[in-house]
Formats: structure tokens, C-alpha cells, sequence
């Protein structure tokens, strides 16, 4: 049976993927995006199959309008995928204030601007499943990715609550955890100018890894589009998808980590309750 999804961020990488492998294959698509000429080929094959809107999910006001137009267009929308984001690769003191400002507002903002949006017409549907794309950055930690940490985990953290609340109406929510993958997302990483002063620290050590030409990025971003369909034509709807080798180990050593620092504080927890026995 045919679906349709509405995406953000279509122009390039997971979202461009998506839209083309989804039209392919029969389903409708409500594709968002800020420069919509990107899509003029798609639009040239699949004609009324793809819905195509100007969309810069940091404006609100915008992103009510174009989720408005676009349910109003297709009637049902079964998958709304929050893909639209970008990282800045510069350490804590290095990024500005502008740089710091817009990825959260991107990152963070967008997705919940996009799930504020859609969720009066998928509880009045009854149905819908979201995909909140996300990254293994979303649970793990990367030096010189600050921003973008706070930007994903503040989108996890988002997402986990608002699962809780929409599953009494039937809407469903995965947050997606793609590893490296090239993407757009690399080339268009935003940097600032490097302080010496962080060199020889975590931070320059990952720069130097990545500015490496040995660096590997090893997800294929068709086939985590791939997944993100399986999972939906699977009905399954798991709190959290993760997509890659890298994803799935970092994550694991950053749980096992954060579990075994947590342990280790109980006593120092439990010695605050207002009857504990004192040491
Ligand atoms: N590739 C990876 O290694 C990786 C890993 C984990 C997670 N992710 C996540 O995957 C998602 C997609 O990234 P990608 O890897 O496919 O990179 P990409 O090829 O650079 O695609 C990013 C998309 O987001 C759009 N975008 C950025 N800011 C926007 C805004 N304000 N409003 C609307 N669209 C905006 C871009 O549009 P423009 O063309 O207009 O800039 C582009 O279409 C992101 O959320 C990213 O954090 C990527």
C-alpha cells in the first residue's frame, strides 16, 4: 500500500535519497526544502506524486503554513521526517555566537517548530509515525561537536518526552541514529577559525583525524534510507533506530560508560534523602 511522508531538507543527502527511492517506488511525498529548484528533476519524472514546499524550518510562522498546505494537499500524511540540519565542527570557544544560535535554531527549533506543526492534524487523523533524524552524536559525545550535541541531545531529550505524550493518539515516533555517512553533511560543516590554545587537546585531535584523507565515513546513505522505510512499512515503531556500525558501538561504550559513573554515585545520591542515615 502506497504512503505518503513529508520531509524536511530534501535538497541533498538522506532527505534528496529518501524522496527519490520513496517516489520510486510508488509512495507520495510532501518534499521541503529552502531552494525548491533542487527538486525540478523529480518533479519533471513523478509530476503529482511530489509535493514540493519552500521551507526554512527556523522560521515557525513558515513551517505552520507549509505543514498546513501540504496536509491540505495530500489529504493523509502517514510519515513526517524532521531530516533538515547541519553541524558545526569548531571547539567551545572557537564557534559565535551566530554559529551557536543557528544550529540550535536549525537542529533543535526546526524539529520541534516541525512536530508543533504536525501534530494537530495527525491526532485528528488518528495515525502518523515521526522520524526524528538524529545522529549517534545524539547519545554519544565527539570533541570540537559541542553544538551540535546540544542541538541533538536537546532533540532526544524532546523526542523521548513527546513519544510518551502522542502514543495515547495513535502517533508514533523513532528517533533515527545515522553514523558518518557521506552526505552534504561534511562539506557543509560549519567551522571558525582554530585557537592554538586547543591544538594539542582533545578538540585538535579530532580535527586531525578528520582533516586525514585516511578518514573513513563508513554508513551508506541509501542504505539508511532504506532502513528508515523498512522500519515503516514494518509497522514497527521503536523509540530509536541506530543506523551504522559506529553508531551502534559508540553508543553502547557511551551507555556502558555513563551507567558505571552513574553506579558509582549512589551512595552520594541516597545520602541526601531527608531520613538517611547519617555516614
Ligand atoms: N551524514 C552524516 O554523517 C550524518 C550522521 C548523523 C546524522 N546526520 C543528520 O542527517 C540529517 C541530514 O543531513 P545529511 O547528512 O543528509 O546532510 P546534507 O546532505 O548536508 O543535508 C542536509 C539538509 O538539511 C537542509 N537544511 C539545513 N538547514 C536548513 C534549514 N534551516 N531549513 C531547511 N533545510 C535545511 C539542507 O538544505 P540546504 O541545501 O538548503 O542547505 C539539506 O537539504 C541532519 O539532521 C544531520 O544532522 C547526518
Amino acid at each position: 500500500m502506497s504512503t505518503t511522508w513529508f520531509i524536511t531538507g530534501t535538497s541533498s543527502g538522506f532527505g534528496r535519497i529518501l524522496t527519490e527511492r520513496l517516489l520510486r517506488r510508488g509512495d507520495r511525498v510532501a518534499a521541503t526544502l529552502r531552494r525548491p529548484e533542487a527538486l525540478d528533476d523529480l518533479r519533471a519524472l513523478h509530476g503529482d506524486r511530489l509535493w514540493v514546499g519552500r521551507l526554512d524550518v527556523t522560521d515557525a510562522e513558515q513551517v505552520r503554513t507549509v505543514v498546513d498546505q501540504a496536509f491540505k494537499a495530500l489529504g493523509q500524511i502517514d510519515v513526517v521526517v524532521n531530516n533538515a540540519g547541519y553541524g558545526v565542527f569548531a571547539s567551545v570557544e572557537e564557534a559565535t555566537d551566530e554559529q551557536i544560535r543557528s544550529v540550535i535554531d536549525t537542529n533543535l527549533l526546526g524539529s520541534i517548530h516541525v512536530v508543533r506543526a504536525a501534530l494537530p492534524h495527525l491526532r485528528a487523523q488518528g495515525s502518523g509515525h515521526i522520524l526524528q533524524v538524529s545522529t549517534a552524536g545524539g547519545q554519544a559525545v565527539y570533541p570540537n561537536f559541542s553544538y551540535y550535541h546540544a542541538s541533538k541531545w536537546g532533540i532526544e531529550g524532546f523526542s523521548e518526552t513527546v513519544a510518551r505524550e502522542i502514543a495515547p493518539f495513535g502517533i508514533r515516533l523513532t528517533i533515527v541514529e545515522p553514523g558518518a555517512t557521506p552526505t552534504g553533511f561534511g562539506p557543509s560543516l560549519d567551522t571558525a577559525p582554530v585557537m592554538p590554545e586547543y591544538e594539542n587537546t582533545p578538540a585538535g585531535d579530532v580535527r586531525r583525524a578528520v582533516a586525514d584523507a585516511s578518514f573513513v565515513l563508513p554508513n551508506d546513505p541509501g542504505r539508511i534510507a532504506d532502513a528508515m522505510i523498512d522500519l515503516v512499512d514494518s509497522g514497527r515503531a521503536p523509540l530509536r533506530l541506530p543506523l551504522g556500525s559506529d553508531t551502534y558501538d559508540d553508543v553502547q561504550s557511551a551507555l556502558a560508560a555513563r551507567l558505571a559513573e552513574h553506579e558509582s554515585q549512589r551512595d552520594v545520591a541516597y545520602s541526601v534523602v531527608k531520613d538517611a542515615a547519617t555516614p
